[in-house]
């Protein structure tokens, strides 16, 4: 039978600076997840993108002297040119500004209009430039909107959605679909808020306020309020509105169970689980299956990394000192998807020299090097395996499965735990049989523990292709050039006698602290 379609999305960044870790972040675990639904067999579609229109977008190209869609075109650049570096394997690179876009945006303006959904009122609020979010009076905390930010009020004429009339809708959806918001805390906070009365949502902004966006259909001195083009774009990513693209709307949107898991940060959630799925619902269109809000990376004094006080990490900068595979390892492997976690390059290197150095490739080296020396390169043949290699075999023939039912509830961190521990496992393994002293007094016996633990390191390589894809491609290519299939991983043994392993450097180097400038 063929497996049911993934289809991954990370936020569309603003185009108003270049990617930071935070971004890198989201779009690394989203494309570790791509890779690991590809390489089982999947049918999966993965998107990132920019978000180009909106207040922030225009301030920034007008402080660059720039037109607003020059501005764009670079900075969308700059994105596209940091994900290639990243390894990043996104199928699209979403842009707003495209005319698709921007025309099934206005069809989508024009269906909520005609159906009564949209409606024009006089409106007094307090608008966060910073967030291009209006909040009511009730909203403000002493003064400043509820994230801190500054804000003016203002009175104009807008368009808006009638979002409340969905209110009940949703939060019955919530309490019927567990895996809808996760982790199932973000699911109660989104709960608590709509506990509240539910506002509708302003949709609009005047042209003379606010120029760069996407026309009204029906009023053309308005453009559209950008959460409400940007959140779009998921579905006219995947041919939304757009004719000749039924067939490719309805696999990886608009089928029931959906196939749609959009991973974003914690601070964008309520745009995502609130206004997203009520809009979906207006225009009569399956909601996502499983919306996921991971954690922030915090400065070491556990503050929200900020541009103005200079405590963005590049992720280039990073890949420069530990290279881009350790980086996707660390980004994967550190922290508890969901939760917030201190970013310091001294803890990417700790990470990264004792999982990747000392367990993975140590354990490569140890083995290939013995091969080298003791059986001329080639894999040694086994007869019969002893009651501890019977035990390591367990552990490593049970991890895919672990692994995959950690993968199924994303939990990425536990999944590549499970990896590490069998290596670890394999490391005891060699540490306890010798074989550099066994193999002067009994051969077999040392063949066998190398074979063995070989068998650990292949069926490692295959699982962590998806996070390293570069190092375990060329590990496999090491071990004879075995096939790094995903039913590889749950065989023993696969790896034929006589197979030739390469002995050559360190998969791993070891990382130092770069020395501080003087
Ligand atoms: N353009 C909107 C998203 C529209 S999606 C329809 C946007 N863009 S953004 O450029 O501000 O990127 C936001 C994403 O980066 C969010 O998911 C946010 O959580 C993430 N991060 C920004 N700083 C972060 C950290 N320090 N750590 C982790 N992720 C953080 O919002």
């Amino acid at each position: 039978m063929s497996k049911a379609p993934f289809y991954i999305t990370t936020p569309i960044y603003y185009v108003n600076d270049i990617p930071h870790i935070g971004h890198a972040y989201c779009t690394v675990v989203a494309d570790v997840l791509a890779r690991y639904h590809r390489l089982m067999g999947v049918p999966t579609l993965f998107l990132t993108g920019v978000d180009e229109h909106g207040q922030k977008v225009q301030a920034a190209a007008e402080k660059r002297g720039l037109d607003p869609k020059k501005h764009c075109d670079e900075m969308a650049e700059n994105f596209r040119a940091i994900w290639k570096e990243l390894n990043i394997s996104n199928d699209i690179f979403f842009r707003t500004t495209d005319s698709f876009h921007k025309k099934a945006v206005q069809d989508c303006l024009s269906q909520l209009h005609d159906a009564g959904e949209i409606y024009t009122k006089e409106y007094e609020g307090w608008y966060a430039q910073a967030d291009e979010i209006f909040y009511t009076e009730k909203d403000l905390v002493d003064g400043k909107a509820p994230t801190g930010t500054e804000v003016t009020k203002i009175t104009e004429k807008n368009y808006f959605f009638k979002m409340s009339k969905y209110q009940e809708r949703l939060i019955s959806h919530i309490e019927k679909n567990p895996g809808f918001i996760e982790p199932s805390y973000r699911k109660n906070e989104v709960l608590g808020f709509l506990r509240q009365p539910l506002n509708d949502l302003c949709i609009s902004r005047p042209k003379s306020r606010l120029s760069w966006g996407i026309e009204l259909p029906f009023d053309r001195d308005y453009v559209t309020y950008v959460w409400f083009d940007a959140l779009l774009n998921y579905a006219t990513g995947v041919g939304l509105k757009q004719s000749g693209k039924t067939d490719e709307f309805k696999k990886w949107w608009n089928a029931s169970p959906s196939p749609v898991m959009h991973l974003l940060g914690k601070d964008i959630l309520t745009t995502h689980s609130v206004y997203w799925p009520t809009m979906l619902m207006a225009l009569g269109l399956e909601l996502p299956r499983t919306i996921y809000a991971h954690g922030w990376w915090l400065t070491q004094s556990n503050e929200k990394m900020s541009k103005s006080k200079g405590t963005v990490v590049k992720p280039l900068d990073v890949k420069n000192i530990i290279g881009v595979d350790a980086l996707r390892y660390f980004l994967s492997r550190d922290v508890r998807l969901g939760n917030d976690s201190q970013f310091s390059i001294e803890l990417v290197i700790n990470r990264v020299n004792s999982e990747l150095s000392n367990n993975f490739g140590n354990l490569l080296s140890r083995t290939c090097s013995l091969i080298a020396k003791y059986f001329g390169g080639q894999l040694p043949v086994v007869e019969k395996l002893s009651e501890k290699s019977e035990a390591l075999k367990a552990v490593a023939l049970s991890t895919h499965t672990k692994l995959e039912a950690h993968l199924a509830s994303n939990e990425l961190q536990e999944a590549l735990g499970v990896v590490i521990d069998m290596l670890t496992n394999a490391n005891q393994y060699l540490a306890d049989r010798e074989p550099w002293k066994m193999a002067k007094t009994d051969l077999p016996h040392a063949g066998e523990t190398l074979t063995i633990s070989l068998e650990c390191v292949r069926i490692a390589a295959i699982l962590l292709t998806p996070v390293m894809p570069t190092k375990c491609e060329e590990l496999l290519k090491r071990l004879g050039g075995t096939s790094g299939a995903w039913s590889e991983a749950s065989k023993f043994l696969a790896l034929k006698p006589g197979t030739v392993i390469a002995n050559e450097a360190p998969l791993f180097m070891r990382v130092e602290l770069p020395k501080a400038e003087a």
